[in-house]
């Protein structure tokens, strides 16, 4: 059940296949052709990504000009483009400024729940996120501050990741002042609703279904307090860094109830949150200061009712028998 929610968003299937894919480079990932003759490499999870739907399929076509002219526009020099297990919604690379310092350079393929990643970075301004230090709104395409080392939060045993991450959550969570650009929390319960309405016909348990749609929709609406959300904080989006020991990238912003915000780590662990659901919950809980049940109940929505490709046999149908209300 990792990271269900870019996953859910980008794994339906579609007809359109890449057609630009030039042979391959030497670590066999698929190179497009760049005008001034230097191939672009794509991680082939990404290219997997895109090939789903028409709309990101044109983003990837245009993908090689963008970074040229980003390129030329931010004075860079690339290196190529991580490819590891944790991102396949956006090309990223490590970057080098004319002034020598380090940096990455993002540019996220087309997803809604992501829609105003750059716009939190900026709102947080470095604490505790990577800094933006330029964007081109238009493509949505960031240069971000780069951790060093880099490495991810979950090179920790998982009480650990608890620790950091309730720290940098509730860091995060502030009210961001009007007018601002964040959408309320309960677009995207509405959006995932909606989802998940359409594929009636394929519920297992049709009774908990509904019980988490209803929660999706009273929610958002019964928050004692609204703040700033990072929405996808997970270990994997937690980085070694040097001027503080952590640094969150990937937010995908909304406005609403900070428990909301324990789900994403909780649901990457899944065997504890199966051998303990209560328990874990709990004590996660605890250490954001936040309400027990509330979380509890967002577990159990998410777990019965946000949209999925598979619904029979699915982990999240037992967790949510397991902490129904
Ligand atoms: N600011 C950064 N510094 C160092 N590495 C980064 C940075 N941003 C992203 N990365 C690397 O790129 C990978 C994917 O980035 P991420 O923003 O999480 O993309 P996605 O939206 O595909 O999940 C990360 O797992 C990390 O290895
Ligand atoms: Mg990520």
């Amino acid at each position: 059940m990792t990271r269900m929610r870019c996953f859910g968003g980008c794994t339906r299937p579609l007809p359109a296949r890449l057609h630009r894919f030039q042979g391959a480079d030497p670590a066999g990932l698929p190179a497009y052709p760049q005008p001034n003759n230097m191939a672009l490499t794509i991680p082939e999870r990404l290219a997997a990504a895109c090939r789903k739907t028409p709309e990101r399929t044109a983003w990837l076509e245009r993908l090689p000009d963008t970074v040229h002219d980003l390129k030329r526009r931010w004075a860079l020099t690339l290196d190529r483009p991580f490819d590891g297990e944790e991102g396949s919604c956006a090309w990223v690379a490590p970057v080098t400024r004319a002034d020598g310092s380090s940096a990455v350079l993002k540019l996220g393929m087309p997803h809604w729940e992501g829609e105003h990643e750059l716009h939190g970075l900026r709102f947080w301004d470095g604490d505790p996120t990577v800094r933006l230090l330029a964007a081109d709104e238009a493509w949505g395409a960031m240069l971000l501050e780069r951790c060093e080392p880099g490495t991810t939060l979950r090179a920790l045993p998982e009480p650990e990741q608890d620790l950091v991450i309730a720290g940098l959550l509730r860091w995060l969570w502030r009210v961001p002042a009007a007018p601002h650009p964040f959408r309320p929390l309960s677009v995207m319960t509405a959006s995932w609703s909606n989802e998940t309405l359409a594929d009636a016909g394929r519920w297992p348990d049709a009774g908990l279904v509904r019980e988490g749609l209803r929660l999706f929709r009273e929610l958002p609406h019964t928050s004692p307090t609204e703040v700033l959300l990072a929405t996808d904080l997970h270990a994997g989006n937690v980085l070694r860094a040097q001027r503080e020991p952590w640094l969150v990238i990937d937010p995908k912003p909304f406005v609403g109830d900070p428990a909301y915000d324990a789900t994403q780590h909780l649901l990457n662990g899944v065997a504890r949150l199966h051998a303990d659901p209560g328990g874990t919950i709990r004590r996660f809980a605890d250490l954001l200061g936040v309400d027990p049940e509330r979380v509890r109940l967002w577990m159990f929505a998410r777990a019965a009712a946000e949209p999925r490709d598979e619904w029979e046999d699915d982990d999240s149908l037992a967790l949510a028998r397991a902490i129904a209300p």
